[in-house]
């Protein structure tokens, strides 16, 4: 995909501006955090693993500036704009792992200059940055093991290089595939409310010359049945430590779809999705979006202006519907607790399912 979600240039974070697309290509230049935390909060910059990427170099951008050299007052000032991103959104964990790994850096060099700690918190923001778009290409490899020629694939919101820095999850799956010379099709959800689907998705996969087929989220049972989807690709935004798993709203509606059809259901993300301090999904933050969302979409309202609305943005998939989950490390398959442990070395604890 020759598309750059996110950059730190000379002294600032560039980004493109995802609500304008797939009309306008315009990019935001983000010279203080509040214009960031701005982008994020109004999805100008989503995507788990690109949130991740925002708050690592968010952190740089906050600090760039720090005058003088108290390390208290810089490790202070840290702490602060970490809290600041944090507030931003609330579901992917992407961005809490990353600012936690940001932190780590002033605990792991505590004799270091302000200066060495400047230039310490841009190596590891760079490495974030990095490690995503090695990260992302590897679990396109595992995963292209599951899709085979001929085959119709379902997907949902947008887990491609425009959620990452520049390749995807689910949608990294499909261009590993498609790099393999492999011939298949993709449906693609349009993702109410906001349309990553049809925005993104569809801009996205048309850019790589996938054969991609838009459908209302409500068509998904009926494509599934009459159309013959072999597999489901999502990415997730938290998954906890028995694999159920937090992704847009709709994703657990597919979850269900694909359990009756017998489809397999694939989640693709990588360790930084990951939150391993959570027993189950049942603890995962969902956050809650405004009504306007609902109401209508880009300013035009559709329903009666004071109608009740209930807007979630994500919902959490049951480790139960889940076939298997795709990461850098390998194909991790059930039974998740104990898996997820093994590939990442943490100790289970014992777990209630998601309903
Ligand atoms: O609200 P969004 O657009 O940030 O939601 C994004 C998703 O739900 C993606 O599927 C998820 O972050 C995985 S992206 C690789």
């Amino acid at each position: 995909m020759a598309v750059t979600t996110i950059q730190w240039v000379k002294d600032h974070i560039k980004l493109i501006d995802q609500t304008r697309l797939p009309h306008d290509i315009v990019y935001i230049d983000c010279h203080d955090l509040k214009t960031l935390w701005d982008a994020i909060r109004r999805l100008s910059v989503r995507g788990a693993p690109a949130l991740g990427v925002a708050a690592g170099f968010g952190v740089m951008l906050g600090v760039k500036d720090f005058p003088g050299a108290s390390q208290d007052k810089f490790a202070r000032q840290v702490r602060q704009v970490c809290d600041y991103i944090g507030s931003s959104r609330p579901t992917a964990v992407n961005l809490f792992n990353a600012l936690d790994r940001m932190k780590a850096v002033l605990e792991r060099n505590p004799g270091a200059s302000v200066a060495q700690w400047k230039r310490l918190l841009k190596e590891e923001a760079f490495l974030i940055y990095e490690e995503d778009r090695q990260v992302c290409r590897s679990m396109g490899r595992w995963g292209a093991s599951l899709i085979h020629d001929g085959e119709k694939v379902m997907t949902i919101c947008n887990a491609g290089a425009l959620a990452t820095v520049d390749y995807g999850t689910a949608l990294g799956v499909f261009y590993a595939a498609q790099e393999q010379g492999k011939i298949f099709s993709v449906y693609a959800c349009e993702t109410r409310p906001l349309l990553q689907g049809a925005r993104l998705t569809a801009w996205e996969l048309m850019k790589a010359r996938i054969d991609i087929t838009l459908i209302c989220d409500s068509m998904a049972a009926t494509v599934m049945r009459d159309k013959r989807i072999a597999a489901v690709f999502t990415g997730a935004d938290r998954i906890a430590a028995n694999g159920d798993a937090a992704n847009k709203i709709g994703t657990y509606s597919l979850a269900v779809l694909a359990r009756h059809h017998k489809i397999p259901f694939y989640v693709v993300a990588p360790r930084s999705t990951f939150d391993l301090s959570l027993q189950s999904g049942a603890q995962i933050p969902i956050e809650e979006r405004d009504a306007s969302e609902v109401r209508g979409f880009n300013g035009q309202v559709a329903a009666p202006r004071t109608v009740k609305v209930f807007n979630p943005a994500f919902d959490v998939t049951g480790n139960r519907l889940i076939t298997v989950i795709i990461t850098e490390h390998g194909i991790i398959k059930p039974p998740f607790t104990r898996n997820i442990s093994r590939v990442f070395g943490k100790k289970p604890k014992s777990c209630r399912a998601y309903p």
